[in-house]
C-alpha cells in the first residue's frame, strides 16, 4: 500500500486510520530528561525523539512540542514550551536516564502534564540520586544516566518554515552505569532489558544481541581502536 503523508497534511483521506511513521521509525530510545526548573522543581519527562548525534565528545538530543491541552474533546498545543525544553535550556543542564522494562510504569507517568511546579518524581514515586557534573539528579533504578551540558539547539524545519518541534542538543559530560551491567569492562547491554518506543501504544524490550564485525579497518569502533 501507499500511504498518503501529504494527503493527511490536508485532511485527505491518506490510505489508513493512523499515521504508520511511528511504527516504522522503531525502535526508538526513550531518553527520559531530569531538568531543574528555575524554582528548583526537578522535572522528569520521557522524550521517544531522542538520540545520539555524534561522539568524542558524545552528543545526544532530544526534540518536544509545545506544550499541549485538551479542548473540547480536541488535543491542541498552547503558546508555551514543555518544560524539559524550557528548563534545559535556561539552566543549560539535563540528564537522560536510560529505561529498564521494569521502569515502564514509572517513565509513563511521568509523561502526565503536570504544572510546572509539581515534580513528576514524587508523582511516580521514584528515589533520585545526586549527578557529578550537572545539577539534575538522576533515576537511582535507571540502569545508566548521562550527564549533560547543553550545547545548542535547533527548531525544526518543514517544507514552508518552522516546525512545531525544537531540539535540544547536550554535551555528555559523565555517564553513571550500574556496575552490574558492566563485564569485563564492556557494558551489557542487552541486560538491561532497555525500554524502547515503537508507534500507537506500542514498546519493544531490548533483550537479544549479536555481534558482527566491520568489513573494513574503520578505525574507530565505538571508542576502542580496532587493533
Ligand atoms: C514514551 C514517551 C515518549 C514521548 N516522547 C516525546 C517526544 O519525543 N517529544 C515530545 O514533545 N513529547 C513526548 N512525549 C510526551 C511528553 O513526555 C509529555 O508531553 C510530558 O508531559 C512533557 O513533560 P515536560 O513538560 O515536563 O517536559 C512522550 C511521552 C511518552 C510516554
Amino acid at each position: 500500500m501507499f500511504y498518503d503523508s501529504e494527503a493527511r497534511l490536508s485532511g485527505d483521506s491518506p490510505g489508513l486510520p493512523f499515521n504508520p511513521f511511528k511504527a516504522l521509525v522503531a525502535p526508538r530510545p526513550i531518553g527520559w530528561i531530569t531538568t531543574i526548573a528555575p524554582d528548583r522543581t526537578v522535572n522528569l519527562a520521557p522524550y521517544s525523539y531522542f538520540q545520539a548525534v555524534a561522539d568524542n565528545p558524545d552528543i545526544v538530543m532530544f526534540s518536544a512540542t509545545p506544550n499541549l491541552k485538551v479542548e473540547d474533546g480536541q488535543v491542541g498545543f498552547t503558546e508555551a514550551r514543555k518544560h524539559s525544553e524550557q528548563n534545559a535550556i535556561a539552566s543549560g543542564e539535563f540528564v537522560c536516564n536510560i529505561v529498564s522494562h521494569d521502569l515502564g510504569e514509572e517513565m509513563n507517568l511521568t509523561s502526565a502534564h503536570l504544572p510546572a511546579d509539581v515534580s513528576e518524581v514524587g508523582h511516580a514515586g521514584l528515589e533520585m540520586l545526586p549527578s557529578e557534573r550537572v545539577e539534575p539528579p538522576r533515576v537511582a533504578r535507571a540502569p545508566a544516566a548521562l550527564e549533560c551540558v547543553v550545547v545548542d539547539t535547533h527548531v525544526v524545519q518543514r517544507r514552508g518554515g518552522d516546525h512545531i518541534y525544537r531540539m535540544v542538543f547536550g554535551e555528555v559530560v559523565g555517564i553513571h552505569i550500574q556496575d552490574r551491567y558492566i563485564t569485563d569492562g564492556l557494558v551489557q547491554t542487552s541486560a538491561m532489558k532497555i525500554l524502547t518506543r515503537m508507534g500507537y501504544d506500542e514498546y519493544a524490550v531490548l533483550e537479544e544481541s549479536f555481534n558482527m564485525s566491520r568489513p573494513d579497518f574503520d578505525p574507530i569502533l565505538d571508542g576502542m581502536l580496532k587493533s
